[in-house]
């Protein structure tokens, strides 16, 4: 037993599970990690992250779990953490399939009176309607033979300052017991708030919640930036006056999309599950609608600065710049860097695609290649390798149209040297 006298086991070892399962560790407990996916288990057991993330940089692999992907690790737990994924389909559709088959797996494995709780993000009524119904399929007593609690993970990867040791929390449980022990052990790993809720509904409806508001916010700030296009503003300029008022405004940042695991996702979970109570989330499909509109629009820029030049679509050599959803990680889950591509693809652009932080989808080694076979230019991601780039290199290689899809280049150097800038709302 750790220091902490109990045995943790994580359940999906990704970016919420890895990083907890480090902490847990660091704070003494016997900690075990289960996942589905052997070549993880096997870089993770080798003292490899397969995650490139500044907390686990830090910590791993001087601290690691011991991990595997035999399911009977769960017998040895006193508290199981789920934190596997939580996807929508091709048609938005939420898929519980991943929660479903881990609270299975649990159900064949767990002590009696070991508490259950869900890190992935989900909508309400997720652990009283689909979980709950498992265990006691089961035959298990919910508040006796298992508690069920639900702390939803708040995990920003590549953030420099919030990790996994000090974003506050918020716990929701199905009954008393199990409450008192999620917030005991929770305030023994994190150094900040831990908020019991009134329910585990009002738990997993603050997550959604906090991931809807981000996606509305960028929904209207990408609207305006069609707008401001049209009425020639720069959008940019606006949000940085609006700013500078102290209370009530939050900025928040056009692009060419909305990417990841979470923000394109999360809404749907609350959209679906409204749906069937008889509720129609129409402010949060046009937040989505919108957002996903963005690649698209990224494009059409790209299609209209050519035009300018008169230059076609078809055969010009465009260089994308950045494949993951943002800046300076790797994680390319939900990227809008797949629908330019696709969109690029149908119009018959010669694609060159460069990432540094993922080289395995890349076209060529280094900017440098890129730049010498490229005619036009779309920025995807604003990774520090490209937010100094001087203007004068895209010159000097003949590029003639840069599409800023992160408004992170200089927009007046790069028009004063004659070539077309176009950022989004900007
Ligand atoms: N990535 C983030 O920034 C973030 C932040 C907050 C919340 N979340 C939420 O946390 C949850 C996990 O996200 P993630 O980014 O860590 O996902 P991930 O894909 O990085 O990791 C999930 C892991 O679970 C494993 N897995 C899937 N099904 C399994 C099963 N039945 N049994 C065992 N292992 C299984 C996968 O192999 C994978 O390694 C999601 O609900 C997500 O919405 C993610």
């Amino acid at each position: 037993m750790g220091q902490n006298n109990k045995t943790v086991c994580v359940i999906g070892l990704g970016y919420v599970g890895l990083p907890l399962a480090v902490r847990c560790v660091e704070k003494g407990y016997e900690t075990y990690g289960l996942d589905m996916d052997e070549s993880k288990i096997k870089l993770i057991n080798s003292g490899k992250s397969p995650i490139k993330e500044k907390f686990l940089e830090n910590y791993f692999p001087n601290i690691k779990p011991i991990a595997t992907t035999d399911e009977k690790i769960i017998r040895k737990a006193d508290i199981v953490l789920v934190c596997v994924p939580t996807p929508v389909d091709g048609m938005f559709t939420p898929d519980l399939g991943p929660v479903k088959s881990a609270i299975e797996a649990v159900t064949r494995n767990l002590k009696k009176g070991a508490l259950v709780v869900l890190e992935s993000t989900v909508n309400p009524g997720v652990s009283e309607e689909v979980i709950a119904p498992i265990f006691e399929k089961n035959k298990f007593k919910i508040g006796k033979d298992v508690h069920i609690a639900h702390c939803p993970e708040r995990i920003n990867p590549g953030d420099e300052k919030w990790n996994v040791t000090n974003i506050p929390r918020v716990v929701g449980s199905m009954d008393k017991k199990g409450l008192q022990i999620a917030l005991d052990f929770y305030a023994s790993i994190v150094d900040g708030e831990i908020r019991p809720m009134k329910s585990i509904r009002e738990a997993e409806a603050v997550k959604i919640v906090e991931n809807s508001f981000r996606d509305i916010n960028i929904a209207f700030v990408n609207e305006l930036a069609k707008s401001f296009d049209a009425l020639d503003i720069d959008v940019m300029d606006v949000i940085k006056g609006a700013s500078t008022k102290p209370f009530a405004f939050m900025p928040h940042f056009p692009s060419c999309g909305v990417g990841g695991h979470c923000i394109p996702v999360d809404p749907y979970y609350l959209i679906e599950r409204a749906k069937q109570s008889g509720f129609d989330h129409k402010f949060l499909k046009i937040a989505r609608e919108t957002n996903n509109s963005m690649p698209a629009y990224a494009v059409e820029l790209l299609q209209d600065a050519l035009n300018e030049i008169r230059l076609p679509m078809k055969s010009t050599a465009v260089g994308v710049l950045g494949i993951s959803y943002k800046s300076n990680v790797d994680d390319v889950r939900e990227s809008p860097y797949f629908k330019i591509k696709k969109n690029l693809e149908k119009h018959g652009c010669k694609i060159i695609s460069f990432d540094p932080h993922v080289a395995r989808l890349s076209d060529v080694k280094s900017l440098k290649d890129l730049f010498k076979k490229s005619k036009a230019l779309i920025i995807v991601t604003g990774h520090k390798e490209f937010k100094n780039l001087d203007p004068k290199i895209f010159k000097q290689n003949g590029i003639k149209v840069i599409i800023d899809g992160a408004n992170c280049l200089d927009k007046d150097a790069i028009k004063k040297t004659g070539m077309i800038y176009k950022g989004i709302g900007r």
